[in-house]
């Protein structure tokens, strides 16, 4: 099978197996005892927690696990929201037309109670506008949620300048970096920003860990989404995934160098290429992008009978990354202007890391045979 739907999820390192399956074998007690087994478990969270605090230049204490960026988005705004850390008379958020749908149900709910919500529109190209972010920021915005890499399209969002449109105005900032953490740089501080999402499974880790850093978390008056124990510090109650945050660590301590030698590859030139030479009409969605992911429209492609026809052989995701089995036409495309029939002959190509060019040839030998 040709995996083609890294964005969805990748592959568990091979690093991170071996990881992952001592931590469950040794590291078995409750990071919360008081014995010296917990305390081995606790000491070897905290590690993951400095790392990854290393990685975007934070404080450990600002790091809190979650089950993945789902549930830190709900704590980016449920938390912040409904807790003591915001005015009450501060009802409106800020956020865009292109965020992942978690986003979108958390704000249903919050309108269900009384918040008001603006959703920025992208440009054409896919990119969110720090002015027009500006723009849409009032005396009663209580919070900014802008996602730093799009999920459909790999764009990359100006988050440094939308962070300092919010710093300006003086209202909190959070980004979903699900898709952006190890695949390019993050420095909390350089993109102002006071809260991020962050998912493991999305770079070759185990699925169900995450988490989110908050600045001057200690400092903030936040409601837990999960009443629990106590642990992490009081927001996210359960008895801490010590085994998967272990092999969260391990993906964070791989992947990067993973991607820095595929990036030499340079795979989407070459499958572009490709197409170009197979004279097949495309267009590609978005600009700014990652170099492993891309939205491309075929219009003159069957890609319906393509994608049948090749069940067994190509993993490939029309519309959306993690609910592709939809039958809507995908909210990215259409706000950047599809109409439903371009946006059904359109694939979000997302590759794994060790893809070989033969691959690729395969890719575009059935494009062509179908186009
Ligand atoms: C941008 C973005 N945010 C959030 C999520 C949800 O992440 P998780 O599966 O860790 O809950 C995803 C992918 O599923 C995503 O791409």
């Amino acid at each position: 099978m040709i995996y083609l739907d890294t964005a969805a999820s990748y592959p568990l390192l091979p690093e991170v197996k071996v990881v992952l399956s001592d931590a469950f074998e040794s590291l078995y007690a409750n990071s919360a005892s008081s014995h010296l087994l917990g305390e081995q478990v606790s000491d070897e969270i905290n590690k993951v927690r400095e790392q990854l605090a290393d990685q975007i230049g934070a404080y450990p204490s600002e790091i809190i696990f979650t089950s993945g960026a789902t549930e830190s988005n709900n704590i980016a705004f449920k938390s912040l929201l409904l807790g003591n850390e915001i005015s009450k008379d501060k009802k409106h958020i800020v956020t865009t037309q292109i965020e992942h749908k978690c986003v979108f149900a958390i704000c249903d709910y919050l309108k269900s109670i009384g918040y008001e919500i603006t959703y920025v529109k992208p440009n054409k190209d896919g990119i969110i506008e720090a002015d027009s972010v500006a723009n849409a920021i009032r005396p009663d915005t209580a919070l900014v949620s802008v996602m730093h890499v799009n999920n459909e399209l790999g764009t990359i969002n100006p988050i440094a300048d939308i962070g300092q449109a919010c710093f300006d105005a003086g209202v909190l900032f959070h980004s979903d970096a699900a898709q952006s953490f190890q695949k390019t740089n993050i420095d909390a501080d350089d993109l102002n920003v006071d809260v991020m999402s962050f998912s493991a499974h999305k770079i070759g880790g185990p699925k169900g860990i995450g988490a989110i850093y908050i600045r001057d978390l200690r400092k903030r008056h936040l409601m837990p989404v999960i009443h629990g124990a106590g642990q992490e510090d009081g927001l996210r109650g359960g008895t801490v995934a010590a085994p998967l945050i272990i092999g969260f660590g391990a993906a964070i301590k791989y992947f990067e160098q993973y991607y820095s030698t595929f990036k030499k590859k340079e795979i989407k030139e070459y499958f572009l290429s490709k197409l170009n030479q197979g004279k097949i009409k495309f267009s590609e969605n978005g600009l700014n992008t990652l170099g492993h992911c891309l939205s491309i429209t075929l219009p003159e492609t069957d890609t319906e009978t393509l994608v049948r026809n090749n069940e067994n052989v190509l993993s490939l995701a029309q519309g959306s990354a993690c609910s592709s089995k939809e039958i809507e036409p995908s909210h990215v495309l259409t706000s950047i202007g599809l109409n439903r029939e371009l946006a059904d002959k359109t694939f979000r190509i997302s590759f794994p890391l060790d893809i070989e060019y033969d691959s690729i040839n395969v890719l575009v030998k059935e494009i062509l045979k179908h186009s």
